[in-house]
């Protein structure tokens, strides 16, 4: 049997992707996560939040759709998260699999507590229920300014609930992900999402060499 210091020597790396919504991370995500398992040669889960699970999933369909009180969606936040990291999230890291997860409890932070004003307290409380001592290694912030990004969901497609939102919740969520990155800005990496996808991509592998090898 392994010690817990062998255990926790052999486990993956966790890096999150967040950002704005039309901020460009699920594209950049699906690209780094195949390059990291092309140069890693190791397992690589690549999963999302609200999701992950078929009962994540089902959640995801809810807060998506449904409106309801922010702090039902906040604890149907956590609850999907809850089930995420006891189905996939931490058996991978134990296996010693990399996860790259599409947000997470940053996302949280950013949208229930920047966006819609839910106390950052409260939100600090969950986390340490659902996930004390684990926190990602690494966390892709992509910014772009709220009205790019609303230009860019415009175009896109039919918007869930919070894309529908205006301008100036996104510079609320943008503040809020910021102020997360000031306060640890060795966990953080912000990339200028309005940037063409090749410097993107530049980045991202000198990223991939030097922090996840
Ligand atoms: P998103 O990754 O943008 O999905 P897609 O690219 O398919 O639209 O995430 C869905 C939405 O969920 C996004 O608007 C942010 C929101 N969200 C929260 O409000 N709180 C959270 O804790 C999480 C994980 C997501």
């Amino acid at each position: 049997m392994k010690s817990a210091d062998q255990r926790n020597a052999n486990r993956g790396r966790f890096i999150t992707f967040e950002g704005l919504d039309g901020a460009g991370k699920s594209t950049h995500l699906a690209w780094f996560a195949a390059r990291l398992r092309e140069r890693s040669g190791s397992a690589v889960v690549v999963t999302r939040e609200p999701g992950g699970t078929t009962l994540g999933e089902a959640v995801r369909g809810l807060v998506l759709r449904e409106s309801m009180h922010l702090e039902t969606e906040t604890l149907l936040m956590f609850a999907a998260r809850r089930q995420h990291l006891a189905e996939v999230i931490s058996p991978a890291l134990e296996r010693g699999d990399s996860v790259v997860c599409d947000r997470f409890t940053d996302a949280t932070f950013a949208y229930q507590g920047g966006g819609r004003g839910l106390a950052s307290d409260k939100i600090a409380t969950l986390q340490s229920w659902v996930h004390p001592g684990l926190e990602p290694d690494l966390t892709l912030l992509f910014d772009v300014a709220p009205e790019v990004a609303r230009r860019r969901i415009e175009a896109a497609r039919d918007p869930d609930r919070f894309e529908r939102q205006d301008e100036e919740f996104f510079a609320r969520v943008r503040a809020e992900y910021f102020r997360l990155a000031k306060t640890a800005p060795r966990r953080f990496v912000i990339l200028n999402g309005a940037d063409s996808v090749k410097n993107i991509q530049k980045s991202l592998e000198y990223i991939i060499s030097t922090i996840c090898l």
